[in-house]
């Protein structure tokens, strides 16, 4: 016998039957764990049946009507400020950007603060992950607050709702130490949707998400995946890179549910959850 190939090894290995999805490669620009940064741009518009007014939870505060997010984010960061008792003191700054709303704050940011303060605070047009839906700015609820970098103490409730972000699937995505590779200054404000347990896994181990997204290219599908365990589930997550051509055959484990996301580089991420005594493990 000569060397297995991959689906021989894994049909003679722990993971005994699998099924597969046939994905479109268009779908790697979209899904809760896209990278979007100056090498990675938006290469698609959410699409308009994904976006919710804030307003349709009424006990959010805003800057400005009509602010709009993913209507996961949003469902879930109305569960964080209840969780973190913060809906009377953090006011939702800024959600959903259009390409043409970015085009503008980067426009006003330059005549406003200069060259240097825009390129710490403010990502160009494309590749700010306000497009996407899943970014919130949150501020203190204050007479003033200041659109581009809202106050957001690290003490008190604020405090709270970052200790509660992870287990709710956000990330502070601009953290301090981490500037060299996101590029952008710390922001305390800016939070990010990505999933549970994603969000748990980049804080446990210090990871921004550029970082996350490079160490989940090793977890292959073939190749250990990555777990994650609490007190109801395993989750594995591994990744899939495209096929050649227009769609990839993303291979699954036997699961009780799963989630797909594009990495919005080079391919896909499964997170496949387990629920502790649903099945026999192996
Ligand atoms: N403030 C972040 C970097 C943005 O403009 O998307
Ligand atoms: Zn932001």
């Amino acid at each position: 016998m000569g060397q297995p190939n991959p689906t021989e090894r894994i049909q003679t290995g722990r993971r005994l039957t699998y099924s597969s999805v046939q994905t479109a490669n268009s779908e790697i620009h979209q899904g809760h764990l896209v990278l979007i940064n100056p090498e990675h741009p938006i290469r698609q518009t959410i699409s308009s049946d994904r976006l919710l007014p804030l307003s349709s939870i009424p006990t959010i505060h805003t800057l400005h009507d009509g602010m709009l997010l993913d209507k996961t984010c949003l469902r879930n960061l109305a569960i964080l400020l209840e969780a973190c008792q913060g809906m009377n003191e953090i006011i939702a700054v800024s959600g959903y950007r259009t390409k043409l709303e970015q085009e503008k704050i980067y426009e006003s940011s330059l005549a406003d603060n200069g060259a240097e303060y825009t390129a710490r605070y403010v990502a160009l047009p494309d590749r700010s992950e306000h497009q996407t839906g899943l970014a919130i700015d949150v501020g203190k609820r204050n007479k003033d607050v200041d659109f581009i970098a809202p106050a957001f103490p690290d003490s008190g409730v604020y405090k709270r709702f970052k200790q509660l972000a992870a287990r709710h699937g956000f990330i502070q995505r601009y953290k301090e130490g981490k500037e060299s590779i996101t590029r952008i200054s710390c922001e305390p404000w800016h939070f990010r949707y990505v999933g549970y347990p994603h969000a748990e896994i980049m804080e446990q181990n210090d990871w921004c998400l550029e970082e996350y997204i490079d160490r989940l290219e090793s977890r292959t599908f073939e190749n250990d995946h990555l777990v994650f365990e609490n007190e109801r589930s395993f989750t594995e997550i591994y990744y899939v890179a495209a096929e050649a051509g227009t769609s990839t055959a993303i291979p699954l484990i036997e699961c009780d549910r799963y989630y797909l996301s594009g990495n919005n580089r080079d391919g896909f991420i499964v997170t496949a959850v387990l629920v502790k005594g649903s099945r026999t493990h192996v």
